[in-house]
């Protein structure tokens, strides 16, 4: 697309298009409304497709059969989605959806296991090998239709439409993005993430903010609208953070954070503006070839990140250090403001138990192992990544240098 300059030089707001079709069922109980939700958008036979077992524990699956039965909607199940989700059980999934004539996938879980449903829906809906959309092979051109009940607020795949793969072969991890993958309904029920461990609810909020923080280091002026709307999602994260870090079972403070995670990421806050994801690009990799928690990659990733690309445009630093971070501002030099603004963010980052630092993520990367992840980076993006500052091969090494 042609960029489009303003009067003092800048880049204008591109042209968009916003399409966020997922209906948000929002509040206590809602879970027993999933089989209703279902049978709403056409379900006859549904898979309940979950992770590890929290939520067989925790008895939401027993409920979700339940309300399915009430609501007189067929339902068959698969288990034991990985974080990280592994293609091998996105293809046992297809298999048992097209034997079962399985016409509605519904996910019970986190980003894993939406993303793993995406795979499976993917999958039904169009010929071939899955990974091929994975690979950039070729492009989907329908998905099976998904529902979700989340149980962890993070990566918001619930309203997003991407979808990230783990092939065990070679341990690649990759992601997709069409709008046919969008759940048709997202059932948010704060309580449910009252059992999450603090590591995982700490991770949530930082692959929240860093879902708004990919957009909002952007080089497109004439934003003030999302500013001040990514600020204040950013803000109200960060304070319910620490107050969940005390209190896992304060349900406001949990409310808060589940609906940033769904408004992080489902498009709003990067309307018109020309987006980053290199701090998630590095991620994908850390996380691929050693198996992390997504969102403890990043926070380990961000701060060298930001240090690195700083003086592409220090007064958008700058500002997020006094709108978000609460530094005084001083007017005088947006590089020192915007260092004070990494600094705290690192801080908030260890204030809650996440590391700012690969060693503090429990690796020591070796040069061979730097080198690698950033040549398997770069191989998929055709040699770049980021959009506030294009970063090369060399620019990834140096970057995971300084995160080591
Ligand atoms: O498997 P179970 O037993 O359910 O345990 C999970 C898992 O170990 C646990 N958990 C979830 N809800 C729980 C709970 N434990 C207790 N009580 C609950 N209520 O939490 C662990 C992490 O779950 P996971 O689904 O992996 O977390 P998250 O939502 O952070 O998803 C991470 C995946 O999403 C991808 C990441 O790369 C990663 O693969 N992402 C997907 C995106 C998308 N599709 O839009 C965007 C993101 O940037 C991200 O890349
Ligand atoms: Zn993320």
């Amino acid at each position: 697309m042609t960029k489009q300059v303003n009067d003092q030089g800048g880049i204008r707001m591109n042209n968009f298009n916003y399409f966020t079709p997922t209906k948000v069922v929002f509040g206590k109980d809602t879970q027993m409304q999933a089989g209703s939700l279902c049978r709403e958008f056409g379900a006859t036979k549904v898979l309940i497709h979950y992770g590890g077992g929290s939520a067989v524990r925790s008895g939401l699956i027993g409920q979700v059969k339940e309300s399915l039965d009430e609501a007189g909607v067929a339902h068959v199940e698969l288990g034991g989605v990985k974080p990280n989700p592994r293609l091998s059980l996105c293809r046992e999934g297809i298999e048992l959806c097209r034997k079962e004539g399985v016409d509605f996938i519904l996910a019970v879980g986190g980003g894993s296991v939406i993303d793993s449903s995406k795979c499976i829906g993917y999958g039904l809906a169009n010929e071939g090998d899955v990974w091929d959309f994975y690979c950039q092979k070729r492009t989907a051109t329908a998905c099976a239709p998904i529902g979700a009940v989340l149980t962890i607020a993070a990566a918001g795949s619930e309203m997003s439409n991407s979808c990230v793969i783990t092939n065990e072969d070679g341990w690649f991890k990759r992601g997709t993005k069409t709008d046919y993958c969008r759940c048709k309904f997202a059932i948010l029920n704060p309580e449910l993430t009252y059992t999450l461990p603090d590591y995982q609810t700490q991770c949530g909020c930082v692959d929240i903010m860093m879902h708004i923080m990919e957009r909002y280091f952007t080089k497109t002026e004439d934003t003030m609208l999302i500013d001040g709307m990514a600020e204040s999602v950013l803000r109200t994260v960060k304070t319910n953070a620490l107050i969940l870090h005390e209190n896992p079972e304060d349900y406001d403070a949990r409310a808060q954070v589940m609906w940033a995670g769904s408004l992080a990421h489902n498009g709003l806050l990067g309307c018109g503006m020309e987006e980053d994801w290199a701090t998630h690009q590095l991620e994908h990799e850390l996380s691929g070839m050693f198996d992390v928690a997504h969102g403890a990659g990043l926070a380990a990733l961000w701060g060298s990140w930001a240090r690195y690309v700083i003086d592409e445009k220090p007064q958008r630093f700058a500002q997020f250090a006094v709108q978000v971070m609460g530094i005084p501002a001083t007017g005088g030099d947006p590089k020192r403001t915007g260092l004070l603004g990494i600094r705290a963010m690192e801080e908030f980052i260890r204030s809650v138990g996440m590391p700012t630092n690969i060693r503090e993520l429990g690796y020591e990367l070796t040069d061979e192992e730097i080198r690698k992840l950033a040549s398997k980076c770069a191989a998929r993006k055709g040699g770049k990544i980021g959009g506030f500052r294009k970063l090369g091969e060399e620019d990834m090494v140096r970057i995971y240098e300084m995160a080591r």
